[in-house]
């Protein structure tokens, strides 16, 4: 088992339930280093393993990552290649949150996707249903915008079947049928803070809807250089803030 990061949280820090990081820069990184970009990938997925764990550690209990957006099927052909393949990867390594008692579950439109990958996703998320120190979201192929149109898509299945009347359709109806609410037994509840490090300050499709009360928290630090320290510095800004919900 890895040795535990030192947590640098000051007593009386709130953790955010539900954190969400948008893995960004990975591909800057390489190129800083004369590098292939998807060896910034393989970096960046170092640094989702290091981070999940602290995470963990500190307290959260549901941890969101971007691994792969809607969007990026328009990247080339062998860096979609060199992403499948890693994840792939990972499926097999992820085991290893098992044993840290780490739930694993996927969001996103997965039928796109190798049948391989999909098998071991699905496999990942059967050995891990009953783990409950964290939940891990892994986002692939996921997008905000088709998460909603999925979500209306089933809505509207029922309306013409006759079990759901459009006046009774709600925020909290909508929100059952997203891909959040596809968590066996479970509904992640809405994200808390997010992360997008790189320098970048967007959203690019991710959570929309379950950031409608977000924190955001951007810094110039690329993924692959991301330490468990700068999620603490992240932590530690979410905690100073003073939420409002849209009261005074
Ligand atoms: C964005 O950086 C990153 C991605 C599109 C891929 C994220 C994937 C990983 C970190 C791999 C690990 C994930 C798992 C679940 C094993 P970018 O390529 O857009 O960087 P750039 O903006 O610098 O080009």
């Amino acid at each position: 088992m890895a040795a535990k990061e030192k947590s640098l949280l000051p007593s009386g820090t709130i953790v955010p339930t539900h954190i969400g990081v948008i893995m960004d820069g990975n591909g800057r990184w390489a190129k800083k280093r004369g590098l292939p970009r998807k060896i910034g990938h393989r970096e960046g997925a170092q640094t989702f393993r290091t981070i999940t764990r602290h995470a963990k550690n500190l307290g959260v209990k549901y941890f969101t990552v971007y691994a792969f957006s809607t969007e990026n099927w328009k990247r080339p052909a062998d860096e979609v290649e060199a992403l499948m393949d890693l994840f792939e990867k990972y499926l097999d390594e992820v085991r290893d949150f098992i044993e840290e008692n780490i739930r694993i579950c996927f969001i996103g439109d997965r039928t796109m996707l190798r049948p391989e990958l999909q098998r071991k996703m699905k496999s990942v998320e059967e050995d891990s249903r009953d783990f409950d120190a964290m939940t891990l979201l892994i986002a692939i192929n996921y997008g905000g915008r088709d998460e909603i149109v999925h979500a209306v898509k089933k809505l509207a299945k029922r309306v013409k079947e006759g079990s759901l009347s459009p006046d009774d359709i709600n925020e909290s109806v909508l929100e059952n049928e997203l891909y959040t609410a596809e968590i066996d037994g479970d509904i992640a509840p809405d994200v808390d803070l997010i992360i997008r490090p790189s320098g970048e300050q967007r959203l690019s499709n991710f959570m929309i809807w379950q950031s409608a009360y977000a924190e955001y928290y951007f810094t110039n630090i690329l993924w692959p250089d991301f330490k468990p320290s700068d999620l603490e510095k992240a932590i530690i800004a979410y905690s100073d803030r003073n939420r409002r919900f849209g009261g005074v």
